[in-house]
């Protein structure tokens, strides 16, 4: 699907679907709407709304045909909800669901009124942006394993055109295209990794999806290197699986002088049956998905290396798979970690944050100024937060609470979880410096006390995705399945700091 901006009127351009909108309430539209109902001769006014009752309640849609009275096809008018409830992210929302409807209306042409420009303040870039990035998000399928693909093909959308009137705004509407577009891509990126099996993804799969960034420096670890330069905690876990483990390192350098340097570390379990300590079957079912964090690293690299801030970015991925294997490393077993500290197996299914706490190390060593962790770190997490916001922890306040706010302006939600100095007493052992597991209680602050071990005395935050990374049902502009969870929030983040 090609996004672009056209300078033109609504009702003189052809297409399949023409999209206009309306605020909840409003009998009289004005605007571009109010355009086209005028040109259908008050159809939408006096039929649509008078009889109808169409409301304009958010994502409420009613679809009406033009008759020739203006070149589009179709009209689809979409419900923007109340005007005060109005802000950018509903754009995101509305743009995605209007994609989905022209999509079974087997529309291939698209024209569309840039929903909220002109409203409450909002830019026009803005609301472009948010425009593509619902559309984007919107349009996305994974199908590459359905062997039956024709009626599929038929509903493949060519062309979505915003049509702007003033002829000094396109330059505006574009650049917000093409921010919206990158993001979105980026999210998409993420969730086609993980929608991928755990026999295809593997370890060495994601190194390759690294490899595969153009813009960036990549590096790849091999067992033998990472085992040499002490990374006990994170080689462990890969022991019990076939697949070798790839310690991936993706480098973004600015054009000019890095104005800060991150580090971005994603859980890179590529499958978790939890090892020796193996999960029951209904809890190992979807753990395919315990690469998200990666996942989200690698679509956030992909979209840095097309937007270019001013910030040098590290992308981390200890990747591996935990896997009961002859090799398999044990309960009881110590391990020493990077850092030197040493680590007795409480339980070989809390292993990301072993493989994390070797990735941290290794952030800190490369002099960053801030390190984020994205993980789907634990099912407590879960528990506590469900699927609607992530949990975020760190050892500072001002990290977290960026990322909250860039998380809100992304349409996604992060929710502080506080990590206390006694949560380290559940982390005792009695032969070794630390366990990896606490007690039964308060699992999502224990792991992130165990991960807070490692970051020495750098500015990091830790976001815990398990609850949010996968959805069971679609929520807002996102489809049931992998949500590409942190990657907007995160690209956010660092687009503000630029
Ligand atoms: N990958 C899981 C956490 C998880 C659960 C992610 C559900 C996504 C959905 C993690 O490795 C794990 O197994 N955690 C254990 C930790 C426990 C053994 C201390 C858990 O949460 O039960
Ligand atoms: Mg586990
Ligand atoms: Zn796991």
């Amino acid at each position: 699907m090609e996004i672009k901006v056209k300078q033109g009127s609504l009702t003189d351009v052809s297409c399949d679907v023409l999209v206009i909108n309306l605020f909840e309430g409003v009998k009289n539209p004005g605007g571009g709407t109010g355009a086209v109902d005028k040109a259908l001769n008050g159809l939408i006014s006096s039929y649509v709304i008078e009889k109808e009752g169409f409301k304009g309640k958010l994502n409420e849609m009613y679809v009406l045909p033009t008759h020739g009275k203006i070149p589009a096809d179709k009209v689809l008018i979409a419900g923007l909800g109340k005007p005060g409830d109005f802000n950018p992210n509903k754009i995101r929302e509305v743009s995605s669901k209007v994609i989905k409807k022209a999509k079974s209306l087997k529309a291939k042409t698209i024209c569309t009124i840039l929903h909220g420009a002109g409203s409450a303040g909002l830019e026009d870039e803005n609301c472009a942006r948010m425009l593509a990035e619902g559309a984007i998000i919107g349009n996305y399928s994974f199908d590459k394993y359905k062997t039956k693909k024709d009626e599929d093909k038929e509903k493949e959308i060519r062309s979505l055109e915003i049509i702007e009137i003033d002829a000094s705004k396109p330059g505006n509407i574009n650049k917000g295209i093409e921010t919206g577009k990158i993001i979105a891509q980026g999210v998409n990126f993420a969730r086609n990794l993980v929608n991928e099996p755990a026999c295809t993804a593997t370890p060495s799969f994601l190194a390759r999806a690294a490899l595969s960034i153009e813009g960036i420096e990549c590096k790849i670890l091999e067992r033998e290197e990472t085992e040499k330069m002490g990374m006990g905690l994170y080689t462990a876990v890969g022991k019990g699986s076939a697949e070798p483990p790839k310690f991936i390192h993706m480098k973004y350098l600015p054009p000019a002088k890095a104005r800060k340097k991150i580090a971005i570390i994603g859980k890179g379990i590529t499958f978790d049956s939890g090892g020796l300590d193996l999960k029951p079957p209904a809890s190992m079912r979807m753990m395919k998905e315990d690469m998200s964090g990666s996942a989200a690293v690698l679509g956030i690299m992909q979209a840095v290396s097309r937007l270019k801030p001013g910030i040098e970015i590290h992308g981390i991925i200890a990747a591996c798979e935990n896997m009961p294997g002859s090799r398999a490393y044990r309960p009881g077993d110590v391990l020493k970690s990077m850092n030197g500290k040493t680590v007795e197996v409480d339980n070989t299914d809390a292993e990301g944050r072993l493989t994390l706490a070797d990735a941290i190390h290794y952030a800190v060593l490369q002099d960053v100024d801030e390190i984020i962790d994205i993980a789907t770190l634990t099912g407590a997490c879960m528990v506590a937060l469900g699927s609607l916001a992530a949990g975020i922890m760190g050892n500072n306040d001002d990290l977290p609470d960026d990322l909250i706010e860039s998380a809100e302006k992304g349409g996604e939600r992060f929710w502080q979880l506080p990590l206390y100095e006694e949560h380290k007493e559940e982390l005792k052992s009695d032969i070794a410096d630390l366990k990896n597991c606490g007690s039964r209680y308060g699992g999502a602050l224990t792991a992130g006390t165990f991960l807070k071990e490692f970051a020495g005395n750098k500015k990091w935050a830790h976001i815990d995705i398990a609850g949010t990374a996968w959805i069971d049902k679609e929520l807002k502009e996102l489809a049931k399945g992998p949500t590409g969870s942190g990657v907007r929030a995160i690209l956010n983040y660092i687009l503000a700091g630029t």
